[in-house]
C-alpha cells in the first residue's frame, strides 16, 4: 500500500511544466500536461542525468534540456533511438489535488 504525499494543487504545477518535490528518495518531477494528466519521475535524465523537470512537456513526453533525449512520461522510457528509463512514481489527482507514492517506485519495464 502505498502513503500519498500531498504536494499541493494541480494549479501549483505549471501547464506543460514541472515542478520539483524534494524527497529523501531524491528529487522528484511532478509534470502536467496540456490534457491536466499528471506524471511523475526521478528529476534524472536516464543518459546524463539532466534535470528533466526543466524539459518542454509535449504531449505524455518531455524533452530533456540537456541533449533532447525523449522521455515517455507514462512509462518514464527513452523514446527510440534512445534507451534508458526514468524512475516513475505513483500519483494522483482527486477534486484538484495532487498526491504522489511516498515510498513506492514503480520500475522501469525494461532493463536500462
Ligand atoms: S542528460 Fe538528458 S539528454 Fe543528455
Amino acid at each position: 500500500m502505498n502513503d500519498w504525499l500531498h504536494i499541493g494543487t494541480l494549479n501549483d504545477i505549471p501547464a506543460q511544466g514541472a515542478r520539483v518535490l524534494e524527497t529523501v528518495f531524491g528529487d522528484i518531477a511532478i509534470f502536467r500536461t496540456q490534457a491536466d494528466e499528471v506524471f511523475a519521475l526521478r528529476d534524472r535524465c536516464p543518459h546524463k542525468g539532466g534535470p528533466l523537470s526543466q524539459g518542454i512537456v509535449h504531449g505524455r513526453r518531455v524533452a530533456c534540456p540537456l541533449h533532447n533525449w525523449i522521455i515517455d512520461l507514462d512509462s518514464g522510457e527513452a523514446v527510440a533511438p534512445d534507451a534508458g528509463c526514468a524512475q516513475r512514481f505513483a500519483v494522483k489527482v482527486e477534486r484538484g489535488e495532487v498526491y504522489v507514492a511516498a515510498a513506492v517506485a514503480a520500475g522501469c519495464s525494461k532493463a536500462a
